[in-house]
């Protein structure tokens, strides 16, 4: 699935698990952020409140407490609201005059009652005052004190310290933020490491994936996913196995039936059973390159085979090899096959064996796809400073459609000439990705019949 296919989940519930965490961790920390600070203003609030409370009282007390009254120092409003310095009101024993008062513009009333109360009052905007008023002396005629402060700055000193209080959870979000980005970066860094370890897995001889640097939450998928590694990788050698069993077992009996054939041939008497008798042995002889088809690509895809050891092949002397062998067949077709190998050596280091799979069965196709008495031509040569060799032939070359499956085990084109498996070119391409050489095949544009070039992978002389 791609990461379009897949969509980015809802917004609340998003498909990248660093995100989430991301998300949640922001939420709870705002909260956390919030909840300290709410509790911090109302705890720190109430200190500061009876704190201030006695103050209060202390302040009116010192003021009652001596028999000649002080007059209260004046102050401005300013002082009163931003640093909440007392307003300190001396009262006529009646309460009916004011008789002094540290900042007279306040115009809050004598309370009824002595004691603590709240007072809110229209001027100055709409301010709240916490008002203390003393006890009425022991005398008739002693004045009354009161004292305020203003309500809002004792808030404002309760908000700030809570904020106060706040911040170090606020500050610290950025730096969990970035702690868990980069652990969760290394985490998926591990993640893409193992994904490149599958994707560079060999299907045909998977390997374990390492768990060494795979987060312990992740291990239990890794394992898992090695079990089913490990079971496909023997499901794979059991198959292949069976192919190469089956295939050598068919070989013996195939090979009998091939001499009966041989020897029943002086006996068959002219007519349609020779008809007959010519089919019979070109079925024989096709399942029997077939087996050997079979047998080939089976061992191909045993792992040991990868280790076989290369070796420095001259291709030319290769290519000779090749055409001779297969001599035979184009003299049974009629066709003319012809070398045409430049001077310079051209070497290759590779198994031997291996290298010969991929230019027989180039040749092998050409020979046989080309019409009775048709030319096959092979070609070293170099194109563009690298050397390639070519097979061409004058047979009906590959419809453009089947061009891309043609490499595809079992796949022939439908209408092609009887006797193949279906296998050659599947054989061939493995063979030579293996050794670093590249198949193209081309319809020619010379005329009817395919080119197939192989690009070789040539050592430095
Ligand atoms: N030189 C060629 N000319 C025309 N068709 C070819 C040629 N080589 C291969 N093909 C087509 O590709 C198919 C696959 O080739 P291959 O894998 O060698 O299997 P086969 O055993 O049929 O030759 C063949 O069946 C044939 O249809
Ligand atoms: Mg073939």
């Amino acid at each position: 699935m791609t990461g379009a296919e897949r969509g980015r989940g809802r917004w609340w519930r998003p498909r990248s698990l660093r995100t989430q965490l991301l998300l949640w961790l922001i939420t709870l920390h705002v909260f956390a952020a919030v909840l300290t600070a709410w509790f911090s203003f109302l705890a720190y609030g109430n200190l500061v409140h009876n704190a201030l409370d006695d103050q209060m009282r202390l302040v009116a007390e010192s003021y009652a407490g001596g028999d000649q009254m002080k007059t209260p120092r004046q102050m401005d409003g300013e002082t009163a609201f931003s640093r909440g310095s007392f307003v300190v009101q001396i009262w006529s024993a009646d309460g009916a005059t004011l008789r002094a008062s540290s900042w007279s513009a306040l115009s809050v009333p004598l309370q009824p009652h002595a004691g603590f109360s709240d007072v809110s009052t229209g001027a100055h905007a709409q301010s709240n005052w916490r008002v203390f008023t003393a006890e009425p002396g022991p005398r008739a005629d002693q004045p009354r004190v009161q004292v305020l402060q203003n309500e809002d700055y004792r808030r404002r000193r309760a908000l700030r310290r809570a904020l106060l209080e706040g911040l170090p959870i606020a500050l610290l979000l950025p730096v969990a933020l970035l702690i868990l980005w980069l652990i969760v970066s290394a985490a998926s860094r591990s993640l893409r490491a193992v994904a490149r370890d599958v994707a560079s897995q060999d299907e045909r001889s998977p390997t374990e994936l390492s768990l060494a640097r795979v987060p312990d939450e992740i291990a239990p998928l890794v394992g898992a996913f090695n079990n089913l590694l490990a079971r496909v990788r023997s499901a794979f050698a059991t198959q292949r196995r069976f192919v190469q069993d089956a295939a050598h077992e068919l070989r013996t009996p195939m090979a009998a039936i091939g001499l009966q054939i041989e020897n029943l041939r002086a006996h068959v008497p002219a007519g349609e059973a020779t008809e007959r008798f010519n089919q019979l042995e070109a079925g024989v002889t096709r399942a029997q390159h077939l087996i050997e088809q079979l047998l080939h690509l089976s061992r191909q895809d045993a792992p040991a085979q990868r280790s076989a050891a290369g070796e420095r092949v001259d291709i030319e002397v290769l290519l000779r090899e090749s055409v001779s062998q297969l001599m035979v067949l184009a003299d049974a077709r009629r066709v003319d096959i012809g070398f045409e190998g430049r001077t310079a050596a051209v070497v290759v280091f590779a198994p031997a064996a291996e290298l010969r799979s991929v230019f027989d069965n180039l040749i092998d196709n050409a020979l046989r796809y080309a019409p009775e008495g048709g030319v096959v031509d092979v070609r070293l040569h170099t194109v563009d400073g690298h050397a390639v060799v070519d097979v061409l032939d004058n047979g009906p070359g590959i419809p453009q459609a089947a061009m891309g499956r043609v490499f595809d085990r079992f796949f022939r084109v439908p209408g092609a000439a009887a006797g193949g498996s279906g296998l050659g070119l599947a054989i061939a391409r493995t063979a030579a990705e293996r050794h670093g050489l590249r198949i193209e095949l081309r319809n020619r544009d010379d005329g009817p019949g395919l080119m197939a070039r192989v690009h070789l992978p040539v050592l430095p002389a």
